[in-house]
């Protein structure tokens, strides 16, 4: 399987299709990750999706990919977004939800889809389920990330992400074998520009104000799977596989 699948459908938008199509597995995984920024939910999800075969659908990377484009192309809604975003503030509900409606197809994937940063308020939780009732999908899951706030400060602060494909490093923890550059597509790696403190301090508080209580909400669902973010990558996806019983997967 690609250690990097195509993810063109959902970084784009419906007008684009993926290069590489998901393979139609038995059991296709619908996941969500949660947990605050910097946790390490990216990092498990590009393991989860080479493991699991479903796709890593994260809104920040469209968001992200957003801002590569012409001025023009973008609608209103889209560039006030990426206002909020480069401060650390949360995208307004609306603008998020019509993004995810856009990519409907992707929660319908035959490979199934790992959700990174949707939803991230009460309010974007209930229409998620609502639209997956819509579709007739069932979430398997919702893995929560737990890790003491003086570590993930030092994660962000280490955090390289490849311009071109999104793959993340940590200058320390998880270095590329070339300084500065991607090891799966030679890309260069780039500072969010969010990983600075100022911004980091924002998306700390919003964080704890608007996402912190979906834990309540899926753990009333009875879909919340704790996960200690303890340990190093590997170590975390062992516990998360475990959780999920996908060991032999
Ligand atoms: P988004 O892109 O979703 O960012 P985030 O939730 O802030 O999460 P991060 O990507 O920062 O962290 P992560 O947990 O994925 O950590 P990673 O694996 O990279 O959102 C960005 C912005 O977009 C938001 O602030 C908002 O403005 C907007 N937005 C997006 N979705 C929205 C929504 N639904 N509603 C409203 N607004 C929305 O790891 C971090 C670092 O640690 C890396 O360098 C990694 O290599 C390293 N690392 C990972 N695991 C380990 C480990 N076990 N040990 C040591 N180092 C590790």
């Amino acid at each position: 399987m690609e250690a990097q699948r195509d993810r063109s459908a959902w970084l784009k938008g419906p007008s684009a299709t993926c290069r590489v199509p998901a393979h139609e597995t038995e059991r296709p995984w619908r996941l969500i990750l949660l947990g605050a920024p910097g946790v390490g939910k990216g990092t498990q999800a590009q393991l989860l999706a080479d493991r699991l075969g479903a796709c890593h659908l994260s809104t920040g990377d469209v968001f992200r990919a957003a801002k590569c484009a012409e001025e023009k192309e973008l609608s209103p809604a889209m560039a006030a977004a990426l206002d909020y975003m480069r401060r650390g503030e949360l995208v307004p509900d609306p603008t998020v939800l019509a993004m995810v409606k856009e990519r409907v197809g992707c929660l319908r994937c035959r490979g199934g889809f790992l959700l990174d940063g949707f939803p991230r308020t009460v309010a974007q939780a209930e229409a998620l389920r609502d639209l997956l009732t819509r579709e007739s999908l069932e979430l398997d899951g919702v893995l929560d990330y737990e890790l003491p706030i003086d570590e993930i400060v030092s994660r962000l602060s280490g955090r390289r992400t490849c311009g071109s494909c999104k793959a993340v490093f940590h200058l320390t923890t998880m270095p590329p074998k070339v300084a500065g550059v991607c090891d799966h597509c030679g890309g260069a790696l780039l500072q969010r520009e969010d990983d600075r403190p100022e911004s980091v301090r924002v998306r700390m508080e919003a964080y704890a104000r608007s996402t912190a209580p979906l834990t309540e909400f899926y753990r009333q669902a009875g879909k919340l799977i704790p996960i200690s973010a303890e340990g190093s990558p590997e170590e975390i996806f062992q516990r998360t596989l475990t959780a999920l019983g996908a060991k032999g997967a």
